[in-house]
């Protein structure tokens, strides 16, 4: 089987090779953590935020949607606390000049010590049998026990440096465990630094006088600078919330793991504007709308968990993420927070306008408290992708990759195939073919044989393969196969349309 690294190499490899992800600029060797969506990518991306869309803002009767500019005035930053917070911990090795996030570096050491621990498990495991107990084995074995106090004693530490802001004993705790530089070995370190992750420009000319404005690092202040604009302009009475779909930018030192950690990535976030002192129920509300929507994609439940924060940011009284098993392992895949009402209040305090609702069942006016759902479209578009890329063994021994993505989020819907490139077949399957392309997307191939066709459709997700042949000219009838199954059946073309509708809902 396959390891992890492979696994994600190979579903690189076929997102590049059958045009959903391209590196960014590749004729210049690529700019790193940009990428750029090919032909099926841009489709499978539309279709996430379409799903996402649809039961946020179309089924939500007090939803509404927001497309905020990605510049925005300078202040914003300052109130969100953007400007002096938003930073990660950098260390620089000095001997090969290479740059790491402290808090990656001592992360990736904890994790390399669980590995280790594991590893005595599966050993153990193995020599003792099915009598094997693991609970027991863990709380007893001497060097388990001891590796594990290391463990925790460096995530101690770790917390207690950073809730100081004490860089310097972020920096001892590296010597302290010896970390080498990944690619050098070499554990000649600098002192570490905070670094603000948002991107910067210049607005307006030189001449004029120019500006610096960032570039958003989310697009969440949209939303809360637009707060009052939208609840006067829709006429919402709270609780109601604001959606919006949008590129977002982060100096991220640390992009690895493809698309899952970009530069320029985009978000689906949505902020719901409640009563303050109801926000907990809301919380645990959104928490399980969010869980729903991504089970009903089909996905197996084992792909999903939650993660509740225990440390909270200094905004929020409640945090969970929900976490995906990415080909890498489970990881923040979507945040659901409560926010308290630190935003808006942090707005009005910089704008000095009054961001306030008036509830006329209370008769009162107050600062709304917020429920945040925040997802990344290129992550879930990674969460998803992997979860549908299949390498699979057929009867016949032969092997097929597959990308059984959900019917909702196939790029193709249906491929029309004539059996051959004669006797008046390509000419039926264009008819077809016109007749159904206002309602699905679809292909039209006639290349190659068929056999091959089927893979081509399967390596990119189609949905079913409707094949023309002598009888269809006779009968009016054609062969629908299956992706999945790889089931086939013969119906008449002009029920065509309303099985394909069936198999999509
Ligand atoms: N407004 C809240 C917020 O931005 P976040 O946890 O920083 O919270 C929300 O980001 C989501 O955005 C994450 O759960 C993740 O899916 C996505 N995201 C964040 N940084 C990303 C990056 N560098 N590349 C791709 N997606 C990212």
């Amino acid at each position: 089987m396959a390891n992890q690294e492979e696994n994600l190499q190979s579903i690189i490899a076929h997102a590049k090779e059958y045009g959903f992800i391209y590196p960014s600029s590749e004729i210049y060797d690529g700019l790193s953590a940009t990428y750029d969506y090919g032909p099926l990518g841009v489709e499978l991306k539309n279709l996430i935020k379409a799903y996402w869309w649809k039961s946020m803002v179309q089924m939500q009767e007090n939803i509404v949607g927001l497309d905020a500019a990605i510049f925005m005035h300078p202040k914003t930053w300052e109130a969100s606390g953007h400007t002096s917070a938003f930073n990660d911990p950098l260390i620089d090795n000095k001997d090969s000049k290479k740059r790491y996030r402290a808090d990656v570096l001592i992360e990736d050491w904890v994790a390399k010590q669980e590995e280790k621990n594991n590893k005595e498990v599966e050993k153990a495991r193995k020599r003792f049998g099915e009598s094997f107990d693991e609970a027991q084995f863990r709380s007893t074995n001497g060097r388990v026990l001891d590796r594990q106090k290391k463990i925790d004693e460096a995530l101690n530490k770790f917390k207690e440096a950073m809730d100081a802001e004490d860089l310097n004993a972020v920096r001892e705790l590296i010597i302290e465990l010896d970390i080498a530089d990944p690619v050098s070995g070499s554990r000649n370190w600098t002192e570490v630094r905070q670094f603000n992750l948002m991107f910067s420009t210049d607005m307006g000319s030189t001449a004029e006088g120019a500006s610096k404005v960032y570039l958003r690092p989310e697009t969440a202040q949209g939303i809360f600078v637009n707060f009052l604009n939208v609840q006067k302009t829709s006429r919402m009475k709270i609780p109601f919330g604001i959606a919006q779909i949008g590129k977002a930018f982060r100096n991220e030192i640390i992009a690895r793991q493809f698309i899952f950690r970009m530069r320029e990535f985009e978000q689906m976030e949505m902020q719901f504007f409640v009563r303050p002192g109801t926000e907990l129920e809301w919380y645990e509300q959104w928490k399980e709308e969010r869980m729903k929507w991504h089970a009903a994609l089909g996905f197996d439940d084992s792909y999903y968990r939650f993660h509740d924060h225990t440390k909270l940011a200094h905004y929020a009284n409640a945090a969970a993420d929900i976490e995906f098993k990415f080909p890498f392992g489970y990881k923040e895949l979507e945040g659901i927070h409560s926010r308290t009402d630190f935003d808006l209040k942090q707005h009005e305090q910089h704008s000095g306008k009054k961001l306030q609702y008036f509830d006329p069942e209370l008769n009162k006016s107050y600062v709304p408290y917020v429920i945040e759902t925040s997802i990344g479209l290129d992550r879930m578009f990674l969460a998803v992708f992997s979860a549908s890329y299949l390498q699979e063994k057929l009867e016949d021994g032969s092997e097929r990759v597959v990308l059984k993505l959900p019917a909702k989020l196939s790029p193709y819907q249906a491929a029309i195939l004539p059996l051959v490139k004669k006797d008046g077949l390509p000419e039926k399957a264009r008819e077809i073919f016109d007749d159904l392309k206002q309602d699905f997307m679809l292909q039209y191939d006639e290349k190659d044989s068929i056999g091959k066709r089927y893979r081509r459709q399967d390596a990119i997700g189609t949905l079913l393969s409707i094949t023309l042949d002598h009888q269809s000219l006779e009968d009016g009838s054609v062969t629908v196969r299956d992706r999945d199954s790889m089931e086939q059946e013969r119906i008449p073309i002009a029920n065509l349309k309303a099985y394909i509708s069936n198999r999509l809902h």
